[in-house]
């Protein structure tokens, strides 16, 4: 039995490493890794693998820094010749990104059976790219595994139920990746001060005029209250020195860091601020609150339990949330996303079916 495992961008490799770990305690399948180089940066990439002890990709694609069609394409045609050659059981996606979405197209043009984890999310915002590749890897894919009741639930109102596939409720895995590689760890505080946890990657956050602008003058206002760090994405980066934005001095820009760090660095947090999507999960997997900076999200559980709250990208919104965030639920003993045995549970359902 072999799996061929797609990754490509960071959220990806956190996954990916829960999955990896346990199915090389149980030696069940064989799995081979394709990198599709949708992030290359060494603290984008490689630093994810040396942590996770993640196995190295027996491929490696170079599609970083094209556009969405350029990359899409380019990677469904590299996987396309890999699985041709490989001729793997099965296709195992994680999530929402470009190179999941090649990864689905590239699997189904060959008939061969996608096992997606991370199924039935949505948005409902079909501005984003990542929304599109979830619901065509989702109608794709032959195995789904949701992270809880609600995605589930979403599959049922597009009526799944009538397709020829299985959907198991497995939990989210990257709670299964901070029990393996971070809940043991002694961690020091980074810092004495209180301070917040700031990441602002996302297209629909910097790419639209005066978005990005907004934002960071919520951050700014905020930054007199308290200081601010900011592992900061490169296409943020970019923006922000090509717009000229100015940042406070109590924000303090740092480069990505490793899993471990930036962990580290909300473990101590007094709050977290985000666009991420994982980072959402993870603010709650290690207790903290979580304003969001969007208008929607698919992780509609935490905002439901009053854990996260939705801010939108207005400046006035933003200060406002940030003035009201002792109004959240600190209770986040709630097993909404499983127990962080996902993997296994996985591992298992897969070998019933494929073994
Ligand atoms: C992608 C995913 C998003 C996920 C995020 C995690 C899609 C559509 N989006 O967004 O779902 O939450 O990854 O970070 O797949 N860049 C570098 N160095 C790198 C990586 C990227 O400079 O190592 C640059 C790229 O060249 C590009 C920009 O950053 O100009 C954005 O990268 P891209 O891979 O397009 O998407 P992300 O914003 O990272």
């Amino acid at each position: 039995m072999k799996i061929i495992s797609v990754i490509g961008a960071r959220p990806q490799f956190i996954k990916a490493a829960a999955f990896s770990y346990n199915l090389r305690l149980n030696n069940l399948f064989e799995e081979v890794i394709i990198h599709t180089g949708q992030h290359y940066d060494e603290n984008m990439s490689n630093i994810f693998f040396d942590q996770l002890q993640i196995p190295q990709p027996d491929y490696r694609l170079d599609s970083g820094g094209k556009s969405h069609a350029a990359m899409t394409a380019y990677q469904l045609q590299e996987i396309a010749k890999i699985l041709k050659n490989e001729r793997p059981d099965c296709v195992l996606l994680y999530g929402d990104t470009n190179s999941t979405l090649s990864g689905a197209l590239a699997a189904s043009k060959l008939s061969i059976p996608i096992v997606h984890v991370e199924a039935g999310l949505r948005s409902y915002n079909m501005n984003m790219p990542e929304e599109i590749n979830r619901i065509i890897t989702d109608r794709l894919s032959r195995i789904l595994f949701c992270p809880s009741d609600d995605a589930k639930e979403n599959l049922m109102r597009e009526g799944y139920q009538n397709f020829d596939l299985d959907i198991y409720v497995v939990g989210d895995i990257m709670l299964d990746t901070i029990k393996l590689f971070f809940e043991n760890l002694e961690i020091k505080k980074p810092f004495e001060e209180p301070y917040v946890v700031c990441t602002i990657h996302r297209q629909e956050s910097t790419n639209q005029s005066d978005r990005l602008r907004e934002i960071i003058q919520g951050l700014n206002e905020i930054s007199k209250t308290v200081k601010i760090i900011f592992p900061i994405h490169p296409r943020t980066q970019k923006i922000i020195s090509d717009q000229k934005i100015l940042l406070s001095d109590n924000i303090i820009v740092i480069q990505p860091l490793s899993y471990i760090d930036f962990l580290s660095h909300v473990k101590h947090c007094e709050l977290v601020i985000t666009d991420s999507g994982g980072l959402q999960k993870e603010s709650y997997f290690m207790n903290k609150n979580c304003l969001v900076i969007r208008e929607e999200t698919e992780w509609t559980e935490l905002i439901s339990n009053n854990n996260n709250k939705l801010c939108g990208f207005k400046t006035g919104k933003i200060i406002q949330n940030f003035n009201n965030r002792n109004n959240l639920n600190t209770d986040f003993g709630q097993p909404i996303y499983g127990d962080g045995n996902t993997a296994n549970r996985i591992i298992k359902i897969m070998s019933d079916k494929f073994l």
